[in-house]
């Protein structure tokens, strides 16, 4: 089992690299996702040292697909039903079915607009695992928790919801401080650091724990984020829009 790591952390386990995973959000046509695919299919050729997983909106998952194998595909959501009458929803067997492997829960753009709860949460969760389908779980608090002094407490309180989750099984968690996210103004590698050890204190009982960064990542500020220790990838939003962008944040990373 990891270690439960302090402020210092661990960089990725031996033989593992980092994991950077591209959240497109609502963003592009169906001719700029194909054109993407058709410019980063080439880039990441060069681009072996990190795990890459690209987030399109649902109708281009199957036009994203790598037919090399460079990248892995993650839905941006996924219902907590598993099928029915649920009009407009996505189901978490929907996206293994299309290629996915990750899938992104409780992004705080859909705790604000769409209410999410913890509990809504587990439950997304709990599909998510029965697809086979490994969560990227967001976590973060705002500039006013964190001025309150409240960020240790809302991030204990947000991984709550992954309580009934099996302890064994392989999970990311992406801490994405709501103040950072597409503000340009990226947390310090030391409180990027400070807060995701106290995420892998929370969960020191997962025995396969990634924890990412997510806030304003460019291909500028990633390495000196991700030679930190702890940091073990990237949740990038804005920059994951452009391909040679989203392909200097790969190559940041060592
Ligand atoms: P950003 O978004 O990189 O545009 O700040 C990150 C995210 O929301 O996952």
């Amino acid at each position: 089992m990891r270690e439960p790591s302090g402020v210092e952390g661990v960089k990725p386990e031996r033989g593992r690299r980092h994991l950077i995973v591209a959240n497109w959000k609502m963003n592009k046509t169906r001719p700029e996702a194909l054109a993407f695919r058709d410019t980063f299919a080439r880039e990441a050729e060069a681009l072996g040292g990190v795990e890459i997983a690209i987030a399109p909106p649902y109708p281009f998952l199957p036009d994203l697909e790598s037919s090399g194998g460079a990248w892995s595909l993650a839905g941006q959501d996924c219902s907590a039903e598993a099928r029915g009458a649920f009009t407009g929803e996505v189901s978490a067997e929907m996206l293994a079915s299309c290629g996915c492997r990750y899938v992104i829960l409780g992004h705080s753009e859909r705790r604000k607009h769409f209410h999410e709860s913890g509990a809504l949460l587990s439950g997304k969760l709990r599909q998510a695992r029965q697809a086979g389908l490994v969560p990227i779980f967001c976590v973060g608090e705002t500039l006013e928790e964190r001025r309150e002094g409240l960020t240790r407490e809302v991030l204990r309180r947000q991984v709550e919801a992954t309580e009934n989750d099996p302890p064994e099984a392989p999970i990311v968690v992406a801490y994405e401080p709501v103040w950072a996210i597409g503000t340009g103004q990226n947390a310090t590698p030391a409180q990027a650091q400070e807060s995701i050890a106290d995420i892998r204190t929370l969960l020191a009982g997962r025995v396969d724990l990634r924890v990412l960064y997510g806030g304003s990542v460019t291909a500028e500020n990633a390495s000196s984020l991700a030679s930190r220790k702890g940091i073990d990838g990237f949740l990038v939003g804005g920059a994951s829009l452009d391909s040679p962008g989203f392909a200097g944040i790969c190559r940041s990373c060592p």
